[in-house]
């Protein structure tokens, strides 16, 4: 589960009333994973939706559904979002005292498995939980909220947590307050699946949405260019006069 730039767009931005068709449109409009983020009041101080939402807008889409659980306990619902057509599930690593058995559990019900960390949960709470998850993700807000602003100090630890998973073919995600102005810097710190509900339920359907899709892409792939190879290419910029197309 590594590679290419992912959009994963969440669908708690998008108008509850249509929530058929933003699913659709969000399709049409390029969305690579649709992100679901699922709130109990309880683990965050907020309340989303759950499974039977879920089992409701699976049919809309043939996209993977990326359910992120912001709730405590875990273990009693999982089979619940398994059955609802989640295909990966992530729990947060302070929802419990037993990680490791909430990820073997995903893994047993067939899903892939993604572990999450609040923003003041440091790297080291999910050391020994690598060789068990497909996808860490990282909080780049306090969850249970959209619409907040980006924490830049989490950007050292999706660095460090790129270094930690090595050759682990493990997906690593950003959430909270991405835009277009800061894909980039998160994608070059490591992440490669970008979740975004306010900045793509910008406008009204397919076509607003796919623009600011397509922005944030753009700006991560950018972000993605190895540094070495930046250099390299801005030397050429410099060396040709800039006729090698790029700006500068
Ligand atoms: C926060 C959620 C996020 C959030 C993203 O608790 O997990 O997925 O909805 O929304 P924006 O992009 O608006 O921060
Ligand atoms: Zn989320």
């Amino acid at each position: 589960m590594t590679g290419e730039i992912i959009i994963a767009p969440s669908i708690l931005a998008a108008d509850f009333s249509r929530l058929g068709e933003e699913i659709s449109a969000i399709d049409a409009a390029g969305a690579d994973w649709i992100h679901c983020d699922v709130m109990d009041g309880h683990f965050v101080p907020n309340i989303s939706f759950g499974a039977d939402v879920i089992k409701a807008i699976r049919p809309q889409t043939e996209k993977i559904f990326d359910v992120h659980l912001m709730i405590a306990p875990t273990d009693p619902y999982l089979e619940a979002f398994a059955q609802a057509g989640a295909d990966i599930i992530t729990v947060h690593a302070e929802a419990g005292p037993h990680l490791d058995r909430s990820l073997q559990a995903i893994r047993a019900l067939g899903k892939k498995a993604g572990v999450s960390l609040c923003p003041a949960t440091p790297e080291s709470a999910i050391a020994y939980a690598l060789d068990h998850v497909d996808l860490v993700l990282v909080m780049t807000v306090n969850p249970g909220f959209g619409g907040q602003s980006f924490l830049e100090p989490q950007l050292e630890k999706i660095e460090r947590i790129k270094t930690m998973i090595g050759d682990r073919p493990i997906r690593l995600e950003v959430d909270g307050g991405i835009t277009p102005d800061n894909a980039a810097v998160v994608a070059a710190a490591g992440a490669d699946v970008l979740v975004a509900g306010s900045a793509v339920f910008r406008g009204k359907g397919v076509a607003d949405y796919g623009a600011n899709i397509q922005a944030i892409r753009l700006a991560a792939e950018r972000g993605r260019i190895p540094k070495r190879q930046d250099n390299a290419a801005q030397r050429m910029r410099v060396s040709d006069g800039g006729r090698s197309g790029r700006p500068a």
